[in-house]
Formats: structure tokens, C-alpha cells, sequence
């Protein structure tokens, strides 16, 4: 078992070389790295240490069988742990893979609440391509994320202002590489901050025991450096020995952006996509969604020298300069910085922005690995239509799924149906709509901007085949459509194929892949265009499924399943996980099988 105690406060802090107030766990930011082994328990005795609001956290990609409570969404799997309050969370690391954790109410996901989660293979369930890296060969984890100054507080409230009170959140500040970035450091005088971080300050910061405890001796705010190699906003530097394959693990928890990677001089191939196997491929860059997350293979086989890591906004118009991290030759072990040659040339230029199609011909790329592929169901007993569109409700904006924008119960619906209380804690008179209108035209405007919310919920049998088709629509300004990466809790789920326009089964049915669709639990909807998966609802719960970006999220951009309901009783809730709402008031008991 691997045990872990946190503590979860605000922290002051400045992952951008500017000083803000983050959450952070156990002091720091990011959160601890978690590396398990498949099969382990991991068991995490959270402490919210926040005087002003609860928290909860969600291990994102692990599928939690038997264990649904411990999934970390608050009002869905449990009630968010109240300020001075510990919540323990156990669960089995189930498969290998790369994996994130993450805040999971309100905004605190944007606030900085998150982590990495790598899970090892074992013997029971190894990796196909362990042999093909070498041995000490596992780079850190990149987990890339977006950082606004405005804290989430302040965007939380814009997202639900009214009428001219709405204002989104805008582009990031800062693209951070765990959790370091720059603010405005533009290539030209990053070139330079990273020569005087590698050679003016090494003396005063990397022979200085206090190390940068001193944050202002090594580091003017709001300047490109020059920084301490241990300042909280020193670039992150990747060590390898020339000859040697590596694997690298990328994820992505961003709050709104698409990134690309792109390495000077090398290419990736790609192996693992979200904790499952994907038929090798070699790419000179990588797209990552927010919610995604990939295992490339990396051989160092240029010239022993230094190279630049280039991490760029693609599907926006980026207002956000690259990040910038250094893959490094000729230096096995730990400093980096007294030996470290700066890159030749300039950071390589990730794709244009708007470039979708070459964003659609990687995702479309992603296949099943042929020799541990495991195909779908041949057919669903559930189709689900989903249709996302932007719309207005009483003066606010808001997203929604076949018009229903999500809003969440008091009582969490695990603990509702748990404790047979589902017909007073939200809306049980019937499911969301699992279909939108024929004549509904996503290439233009919703004809009828208004929406209602509501928090019910769809209802799925247990071990039924189930069908989702995401549908992308027009948003409310003309001839725009965003890109939205859905993500699944409890699950992988195949994605049977993507298409440009709307989803018509007559049409597209028989084109769809059945035959090597590759597992992932998050897949993205490209603008005006559709998205098929499949999964099989396999796992007693209540899970969400949403769009990965942070604000769309807050807006309503999600439905809940509920699943094997009639199975609900059995599972063995610990209490401090539902003593919120109705479960506290009633002081209901669980019902007993019939
Ligand atoms: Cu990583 Cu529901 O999210
Ligand atoms: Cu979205």
C-alpha cells in the first residue's frame, strides 16, 4: 500500500515568477508526484487545510472499481470535505499508465490543485513496449498546465456574471511545464534569462545553501530571470545520455488551452495514449487536450549537445508566449545547471494555431495497438445523442448538452441512490434528453438561444453497451465552433470515429472503426464536427462526463451516469463520505437488498 498524507492550503506562491495565491498540497506547488505500481492501493488521508472551502480531489483516468466514492467529484461521488475535515482516499492503481489527480469543485482544478499519477506496469499486466526504452530510461513526467493572474475567485464570478457583467477568463498568462513558467518571456530574451541562469547565477544560487530560499536574491519579478535553478520558476531541464531511448510521459490538465510539444532536432513516437496501448507511431510534434495524456518513446541520438523544448497554444488564438524546457546531453545525474550548454538556434515553432486539419490528422492517427488491441462490443443497446451548444439563461451564458445545462445537487447522487433517497434529491422525473432535433442546423446559431438547468441524470443499466455520439454546434456568434475535449469517469471508452458536420447514422453508421478504435478516457469534438464512442457501463456509480475545460465545465458543459443503480445498496460507503444534504438530514440507512 502506498500511503500519503496531505495537507491542502493556500499557498503563496510563484509559478510564474509572479506571486500569487494558489492552492497547494503539503506547502507546495504542483501537489506531490504519486508513482504506484499496478494492482497497488493507494491511500491518500487528504487534510483540507483551507479555512474558507471545501475541497475535494479526483485521481483522473483511474476507472475506481468497487470504489466509487473515492472518484473525488464533489456532489456526484461525495460531499466536498469541509474546511478542518479529513477524507481518505483508497483505491487501486488499476492499470499502468500516465495518469493526473486534480481538484474537482468549483474551479480549484484552475487554482492549482493538481498532481501526477504515474502507475508502473507489472508482471500481471505489463507494458508492450517496456523493452523498448532502457532501463533507467523513464524521463520525469511533463504535466503541462495554463496560469492566469486572475485568480479563480474572480474568473468564476466574470463566467456567471449577468447581462454586461459576464466576462470570460481570456488566454493564459503563462503556459506552465510542472508547474514552471516564465511570464512574458518571449524567445529573444529567453535566450538570454537562460544564459544567465546558467552561468551568471549559478555561482550565487546553486553553491548558495540557502538555495533560493531567498526568492527575491535570485529572482527579479516579472523580468525573463534571471533565475534560480531552483526558484519556483526555473525552467525545467530533462537530462539524457546520448545513445539511450527514453520514455516521456505528457499530460495535460489545463483549464482552457490546446498545447502542442514539439523537441528541437528529435521525434517521438507514440505508444501510450491515457493509460492504453496505441499502435506505434512517430510525430515530429504532439497535440495534447486538456484531460489527455501520452507516453512518447525519445532516443537521444543527436550530437551530445542541449536542445529546446517548445510548448505552444494551438485551436485559439494564442496571446500566450511558448513555454520553454531543455532536453540536455551528456549529464546523467541531477544538476543540471553548473555543466549545462544553452541550445543552438532558436525554440522550434509549434504548428499554426489554426491548423485544424492537421490537428484532425494526428488525432485520427491514434489506433488501437494491434498486438494487445482489444475491440469493442460489436454492437450498443444504447444510443445517446448529445448536441453542445453555447446559449443564454436569464442574461448568463451558459453551455449545455441537448439544451439542459448541468447543475449539481446538494446531495451527492452516489449517497442518494446509496441511501434510496433518489426521488427527493434532485430531479428524478425523468432523464436529460438522449436526442436533439432533426432539423437542428449546427453549422449556424442556435435559432432559439434559451436553455434550461436542470441536475438530472442518465440511468444505465448495468453492463449495458452504451453509444455516445458528441455532437459540436455553431456557438452564439456566427461561423465559430470551439474545440471541446470530453472527458468520462469510471471508464475507458472506445472512440469509434469523427466526422466533420452532423452525425447522421445513415451515413456514418457503417463507417465507423469497430475493428482496432483505440481506448482513451478523454476525446475531443473538433469544431462543427461529431465525435462516436462506445464504452461498456460495467461499473456501479455515478460518474460525470464533461468537457475537460475548466470554464466550460463551471458553465454547465456536462451530464452525470448513473450506473447499476439497483446494485447501489451494496457498496460499502464509508460515511464521512456523504454526511452532507439530505443523507445528513435524514439520517437515512442504506436499503436493504430486497
Ligand atoms: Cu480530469 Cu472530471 O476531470
Ligand atoms: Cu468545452
Amino acid at each position: 500500500m502506498l500511503m500519503e498524507t496531505w495537507d491542502v492550503e493556500y499557498i503563496l506562491w510563484a509559478p510564474d515568477c509572479q506571486q500569487r495565491v494558489m492552492i497547494g498540497i503539503n506547502g507546495r506547488f504542483p501537489g506531490p508526484n504519486i508513482t504506484a505500481r499496478a494492482g497497488d492501493v493507494i491511500s491518500v488521508t487528504m487534510n483540507n487545510k483551507m479555512h474558507t472551502e471545501g475541497v475535494v480531489v479526483h485521481w483522473h483516468g483511474i476507472r475506481q472499481f468497487g470504489t466509487p466514492w473515492a472518484d473525488g467529484t464533489a456532489s456526484i461521488s461525495q460531499c466536498a470535505v469541509n474546511p478542518g475535515e479529513t477524507f481518505v482516499y483508497k483505491f487501486v492503481a488499476d492499470k499502468p499508465g500516465t495518469y493526473f489527480y486534480h481538484g474537482h469543485f468549483g474551479m480549484q482544478r484552475a487554482a492549482g490543485l493538481y498532481g501526477s499519477l504515474i502507475v508502473l506496469d507489472s508482471p500481471e499486466q505489463p507494458e508492450p513496449f517496456r523493452h523498448q526504452y532502457d532501463d533507467g530510461g523513464e524521463l520525469p513526467m511533463m504535466l503541462l498546465s495554463d496560469w492566469w493572474h486572475q485568480n479563480v475567485y474572480a474568473q468564476a464570478a466574470g463566467l456567471d456574471g449577468k447581462d454586461r457583467h459576464f466576462e470570460w477568463i481570456g488566454e493564459p498568462q503563462t503556459i506552465l511545464i510542472n508547474g514552471r513558467g516564465q511570464f512574458e518571456c518571449t524567445l529573444g530574451p529567453a535566450r538570454k534569462s537562460f544564459e544567465k541562469l546558467f552561468n551568471e547565477n549559478v555561482e550565487t544560487c546553486v553553491n548558495d545553501q540557502k538555495m533560493c530560499s531567498d526568492q527575491e536574491k535570485c529572482l527579479r519579478r516579472s523580468e525573463c530571470g534571471p533565475y534560480c535553478p531552483r526558484s519556483q520558476c526555473a525552467p525545467v531541464v530533462f537530462n539524457v545520455e546520448q545513445g539511450k531511448t527514453y520514455r516521456l510521459r505528457i499530460a495535460s490538465t489545463t483549464s482552457l488551452s490546446l498545447l502542442n510539444v514539439k523537441i528541437q532536432g528529435h521525434k517521438m513516437t507514440v505508444v501510450e495514449a491515457d493509460g492504453n496501448h496505441v499502435e506505434p507511431f512517430v510525430v515530429d510534434d504532439i497535440d495534447i487536450y486538456s484531460g489527455e495524456s501520452y507516453s512518447v518513446l525519445l532516443k537521444a541520438d543527436q550530437k551530445p549537445a542541449s536542445y529546446w523544448i517548445s510548448v505552444g497554444v494551438r485551436g485559439r488564438h494564442p496571446k500566450t508566449v511558448p513555454a520553454l524546457a531543455i532536453l540536455s546531453y551528456g549529464n546523467g545525474h541531477g544538476n543540471a545547471a553548473a555543466v549545462l550548454q544553452l541550445p543552438a538556434g532558436e525554440p522550434p515553432v509549434t504548428p499554426a494555431w489554426n491548423d485544424t486539419q492537421r490537428s484532425k490528422a494526428f488525432t485520427y492517427s491514434i489506433r488501437a495497438r494491434k498486438d494487445t488491441n482489444q475491440p469493442p462490443p460489436a454492437a450498443a443497446d444504447r444510443q445517446i445523442f448529445l448536441l453542445n451548444t453555447q446559449n443564454l439563461m436569464d442574461g448568463r451564458y451558459r453551455w449545455s448538452i441537448n439544451n439542459v445545462s448541468l447543475t449539481l445537487p446538494a446531495t451527492p447522487y452516489l449517497g442518494a441512490f446509496h441511501h434510496g433517497l433518489q426521488d427527493s434529491a434532485f430531479d428524478a422525473s425523468g432523464e436529460p434528453p438522449a436526442a436533439f432535433p432533426e432539423d437542428y442546423d449546427v453549422m449556424r446559431p442556435p435559432a432559439n438561444n434559451a436553455t434550461t438547468a436542470s441536475d438530472r441524470v442518465f440511468r444505465l443499466r448495468h453492463g449495458g453497451v452504451v453509444d455516445v455520439v458528441l455532437q459540436n454546434a455553431n456557438m452564439l456568434r456566427e461561423e465559430v465552433s470551439e474545440t471541446h475535449p470530453w472527458h468520462l469517469h469510471g471508464h475507458d471508452f472506445w472512440v469509434l470515429g469523427y466526422g466533420d458536420g452532423r452525425y447522421d447514422p445513415a451515413a456514418h453508421a457503417a463507417g465507423l472503426n469497430a475493428a482496432d478504435p483505440p481506448l482513451r478516457n478523454t476525446a475531443v469534438v473538433f469544431p462543427h464536427g461529431w465525435t462516436a464512442l462506445r464504452f461498456v457501463a460495467n461499473n456501479t456509480g455515478a460518474w460525470a462526463f464533461h468537457c475537460h475545460i475548466e470554464p466550460h465545465l463551471h458553465m454547465g458543459m456536462g451530464v452525470v451516469f448513473i450506473e447499476g443503480e439497483d446494485r447501489m445498496h451494496e457498496l460499502d460507503v464509508p460515511k464521512d463520505a456523504m454526511a452532507c444534504g439530505l443523507v445528513a438530514r435524514t439520517a437515512a440507512t442504506p436499503l436493504t437488498p430486497a
